[in-house]
């Protein structure tokens, strides 16, 4: 069931669990997630970056992939099918137009009252069509530029001014999150996570979920995180695999052999996460 975000976030958020959103990069990618996320009975956000898509050959393939993918494999639980940092409106309109269920407008470079303009405008195009909207403030940065104490942290003041203005359904705070791996400790600011729920009273999400301590994660869910984002920890697992199949495997060129080898290493991982955001058997 193709869905918007909106019900399967707030629901987590009262009953304080996390919903996973994992990065996909392609069909087996997405058959992975889907067939794990199935078996153990927990909502998922398939998040598609602007690269991915590109990869992939375009936002009208990725709904379609998703769609046909759901119908085959009888997928019962709720997919939520999301632009994850879409940088401009025109990005954001064209995976709407598409079929996308919901969008993250990333305006997080600009100034405060651009990155509300840029927001505005996409969740007024986004609700004609109930799509969802998640944005950021404060700037999360990458691991291969930034460390966790060079990111721009989130204020409370902005953040709640950003979401009485915008109505977005979500929003992503930076507050000491990267993506990618941690250079040194991760370090997040829970007191201030917590400030920004009470105020906002929106679902928030936790970008950069790769290398954080199990702690961390559930401390951020009991202080208003109610979605975490995944990518590069599926990326090491599945990379991990294949390499070391080839390795012992030279032989063999199948392609479905030698992408199939990372599978167990995903499934392995998605369930992993499923079961430390506590979203599973929900539905
Ligand atoms: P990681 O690659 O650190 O898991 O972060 C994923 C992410 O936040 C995607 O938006």
């Amino acid at each position: 069931m193709l869905v918007n975000i909106k019900e399967m976030t707030q629901r987590a958020l009262k009953e304080k669990y996390a919903v996973p959103h994992f990065n996909i990069n392609n069909l087996e990618w997405t058959r992975y997630v889907l067939e794990s996320c199935e078996e153990m009975r927990s909502p998922v956000i398939l998040g598609v970056s602007e690269g991915a898509a590109k990869y992939m050959g375009g936002f009208k393939t990725i709904v379609n992939l998703v769609k046909g993918l759901i119908e085959d494999l009888k997928i019962t639980i709720p997919v939520c099918l999301h632009i994850d940092h879409g940088n401009s409106f025109e990005t954001c309109k064209k995976a709407i137009d598409a079929g996308f269920t919901s969008v993250m407008i990333d305006a997080s470079n600009y100034s405060l009252e651009k990155n509300i303009n840029i927001t505005k405008q996409v969740v007024e195009y986004a609700k004609k069509s109930n799509v969802t909207v998640e944005s950021e403030i404060g700037h999360i940065g990458d691991a291969d530029d930034n460390t966790s104490k060079e990111i721009a942290y989130a204020n409370v003041d902005d953040v709640l001014k950003l979401v009485n203005e915008t109505n977005v359904d979500l929003v992503a705070p930076a507050l000491g999150s990267v993506h990618g791996l941690y250079k040194g400790e991760p370090k997040l600011n829970f007191e201030k996570m917590k400030e920004i729920s009470n105020s906002v009273k929106i679902p928030l999400v936790l970008h950069g979920g790769t290398g954080l301590y199990d702690e961390q994660i559930k401390t951020s869910i009991l202080c208003g995180v109610a979605k975490i984002n995944i990518n590069t920890d599926l990326q090491i697992a599945w990379s991990n695999e294949v390499k070391k199949y080839i390795n012992e495997n030279p032989k063999v060129y199948d392609p479905r052999k030698i992408i199939g080898s990372g599978k167990i290493a995903i499934q392995e991982k998605i369930k992993e996460k499923i079961i430390l955001f506590g979203s599973n058997n929900k539905y």
